[in-house]
């Protein structure tokens, strides 16, 4: 595959989406621009005369090959974004995917088993807060009662949006006979850190992702005037949450782990007033269950400690949590050798992959991105290193298939 050919691809998903303002990504589930990437993808699948469906859950499926038949050979990845993210994660996969199907029907393949190709539905939880939602519903790892009722920021629950899309709700759930027809499950995504620039190496396979989380901290306390309210009299939760991060970044730094507060809303958000809420989302990661334990136990019993020297409420509550991933080692070794021994690395970001790896013998191939950025529009791989990852997902693919 020629870098010229993966460009022409790649540009052709690049419009759908992009916010003007700083050149990043919004694609929401279910909503417009996600609507019109998945009839991007539609389209394309259906060009190469694969056969497109989709589960009750939205994940859409493409097939080389009988989508009924068993031990069927998966790859694909999401066409969702964080707010303002990059353009690669999720899509890379996607549209790697499709070019890998069309180099293998170039090298004259002819697969034994069936090739699929899956677009999972809302990826990184930025409509409605649980990650990797759509692999999560297929599985049986997410309830469908639950799911329906998660909301937006707007107040929107994914019900009324899929609703909305014409998509139907009561269908969310489990597919224990499509997950059981998937024999291996292969996502090729962006590096989202700079192992593989270090490396020297365009491609790398995956070995285990990080235990991660998502908490909802909320702080409660009493709005009040800002220029008269003396400063021992207030109930202040802006102070707490203040302190809530200062510890999670403490925490984090001190356990050799990752802790992040990037989202938080203030209520009334007055510049002049107290505020009486403010609700804050806490992300943390570590290398295992334990560590990851300790600190967000540590966060949880410093912000306590905070409120009751502040006067105020503190809760804390989990909305996604994903245990240690190692993934399958026959298979990780399988490719990273058909590759030319690819370097293996861990990652701290969360994956689809990371789901489907409980149920299915499972692997990820990493493409070297140079800024090492990634949830935001700095994001980049070149032409070249995308082309040469399709390549890989092909041999990959072939490996497996063939
Ligand atoms: C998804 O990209 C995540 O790791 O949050
Ligand atoms: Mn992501
Ligand atoms: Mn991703």
């Amino acid at each position: 595959m020629s870098p010229d050919r993966f460009a022409a691809l790649w540009r052709s998903l690049l419009p759908i989406g992009r916010a003007g303002r700083d050149g990043g990504y919004v694609r929401h589930s279910w909503a417009a621009a996600d609507l019109e990437c998945r009839e991007w993808f539609a389209e394309e699948a259906l060009d190469r005369n694969l056969t497109v469906d989709t589960d009750g859950n939205g994940n859409l499926f493409a097939w080389w090959g009988d989508p009924t038949a068993a031990d069927a050979v998966v790859t694909g990845s999401h066409l969702d974004s964080v707010p303002h993210g990059g353009a690669y994660d999720g899509p890379l996969g996607v549209v790697s995917g499709l070019l890998a199907i069309d180099e293998l029907r170039e090298r004259g393949v002819t697969p034994r088993r069936p090739i699929g190709l899956v677009v999972f539905t809302e990826e990184e939880g930025a409509r409605f807060g649980v990650a990797c939602l759509g692999s999560r519903l297929l599985t049986g790892a997410m309830d469908p009662a639950r799911a329906r009722k998660l909301t937006d920021r707007d107040g929107v629950s994914l019900a009324e949006a899929m609703a909305r899309a014409d998509a139907d709700p009561d269908r969310l759930g489990p597919d224990p006979a499509r997950l059981g027809r998937i024999g291996a499950f292969v996502e090729l995504h962006i590096e989202q850190g700079r192992a593989l620039v270090d490396l020297d190496a365009p491609v790398g396979v995956a070995s285990a992702i990080w235990p991660h989380g998502r908490w909802r901290m909320d702080f409660t306390g009493e709005a009040n005037h800002a220029g008269t309210t003396r400063m021992t009299d207030r109930r202040d939760p802006m102070v707490t949450f203040a302190a809530a991060v200062l510890a999670a970044n403490e925490e984090a730094r001190r356990q050799d782990a990752h802790a992040t507060v990037g989202r938080v809303e203030a209520t009334p958000n007055a510049t002049n007033a107290i505020a009486s809420t403010v609700a804050a989302w806490l992300d943390a990661r570590a290398a295992d269950e334990a560590t990851l334990e300790s600190l967000v136990d540590a966060v949880r019993r410093r912000a306590d400690e905070r409120a009751a020297h502040d006067g105020t409420g503190f809760a804390l509550t989990p909305e996604s949590e994903s245990p240690t991933v190692e993934f399958d080692t026959a298979l990780r070794d399988r490719i990273a050798a058909r590759l030319g021994q690819a370097p293996v690395l861990p990652t701290g970001a969360g994956h689809d992959a990371g789901v489907l790896a409980a149920h299915v013998p499972t692997a990820m191939l990493f493409v070297r991105n140079p800024t090492g950025v990634s949830h935001a529009p700095a994001e980049y791989a070149s032409d070249a290193d995308c082309a040469l990852g399709v390549n890989a997902l092909a041999d990959t693919l072939e490996e497996l298939a063939c």
